[in-house]
């Protein structure tokens, strides 16, 4: 497993020399331009007329352009002789990625549910639940899973069940509430030995609980297995559906297909009187749906039987099969079934 890091090394160095470009120009400019970094902060239109000033006079005045060419020549061909093939995780068919760019949208509690609205679809199903957020995990609480896993003779980890599903989380390795202190690279290395030191046995569907964000687990995963699709969880806030937008930008240029977006707690409803209210905002991920050319998958309202039941343990698709949660959270795994062409078989 460890040769593979400096492989993820070089990987992720691409990754981060494309989306840092822009402080690597700036310090090109300041060695280069002795006088450039010793303007001061509060005279920042004189920089903006050097910077445009430089590329009037020429159309890539310090070759900056020329460098990042063949830099990335030379990547791409350290990169097809170097990287691993991307190998699918053994027994398992499809895999589904449950990921936004933001924490506390409600991503995990959304793969809990759309595994076991899956599994209530077509009961024929073998659904498998990964917990990748190594440093928050949340699937053990959630799917009141709790103990170190057994291991088979070939000493790969028994995932624990519960609800019919198989689960495997960093949760069910550490002691509750012990904090993970690793770096980028033994997170990937923790990532694949929970994705391939496992027992799944066959599988139609894993679905993976992303962190948040678009980091290291996230290239990691894109780039070591194949993934049919990803599902990004949004709520109805500004501030969320710009990292909903990353979180596709991302998967699209790593060449993930995106399946369609969820909006998460999309209006809160008392559960007094059953009255709507628009808290974060009305419609905001149908908006980008359209705008980013992807499908809005559902809706799921903000509420308290929500909250209970994903805390105690007791998914709101087992524990209230008739809640209008349920309902949007099994037409919701329904249709995305019908995008993996698992052809869905109702069950009541
Ligand atoms: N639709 C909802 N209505 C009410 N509470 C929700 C809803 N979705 C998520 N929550 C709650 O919000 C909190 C964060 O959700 P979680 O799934 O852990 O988010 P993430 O995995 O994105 O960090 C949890 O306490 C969860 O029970
Ligand atoms: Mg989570």
């Amino acid at each position: 497993m460890l040769h593979m890091e400096g492989q993820f090394e070089f990987t992720y160095m691409t990754y981060f020399s494309i989306t840092k470009m822009a402080s690597v120009v700036h310090r090109i400019l300041s060695r280069t331009i002795p006088s450039f970094s010793s303007i001061p902060a509060s005279h920042l239109k004189a920089k903006k007329h050097i910077c445009a000033a430089l590329s009037s006079s020429h159309d890539d005045p310090l070759g900056i352009k020329n460098r990042s060419n063949s830099l990335a020549e030379h990547q791409k061909q350290q990169m097809a002789r170097g990287l691993p093939k991307k190998r699918p995780v053994d027994g398992v068919k499809h895999v589904v990625v449950v990921a936004s760019g933001k924490g506390g949208v409600g991503k995990s509690t959304t793969s809990v549910n759309l595994a076991l609205g899956m599994l209530a679809s077509k009961q024929s199903l073998h659904v498998g639940l990964l917990d990748a957020d190594i440093y928050g995990p949340s699937i053990p609480k959630m799917m009141n899973l709790r103990g170190q896993p057994e291991l088979t003779k070939e000493s790969k980890m028994k995932p624990l069940v519960n609800f019919g599903v198989p689960c495997m989380s960093m949760g069910f390795l550490v002691e509750e509430g012990a904090p993970i202190v690793w770096r980028g690279l033994m997170v990937m290395s923790a990532v694949e030995k929970l994705l391939r030191q496992v027992a799944w046995g066959e599988l139609d569907v894993l679905v993976i609980d992303m962190p948040p964000g678009t980091g290291d687990t996230q290239l990691s995963i894109s780039q070591l297995i194949p993934i049919s699709g990803a599902v990004i969880v949004t709520t109805p806030q500004d501030i969320a559906l710009l990292d909903a937008r990353r979180g596709t930008e991302m998967f699209r240029k790593v060449d993930v297909p995106v399946i369609g977006l969820i909006q998460n707690m999309s209006h809160y409803v008392c559960p007094k009187c059953d009255h709507k209210a628009y808290i974060f905002g009305h419609d905001g991920a149908r908006d980008v749906a359209k705008e980013m050319d992807l499908e809005l998958l559902g809706d799921v309202p903000l509420h308290i039987d929500m909250r209970e039941t994903s805390d105690s343990g007791k998914p709101i698709v087992v524990s209230q099969p008739d809640n209008p949660q349920t309902i949007a959270y099994k037409t919701i795994a329904g249709r995305i079934l019908d995008k993996l062409s698992l052809t869905k078989e109702t069950t009541s």
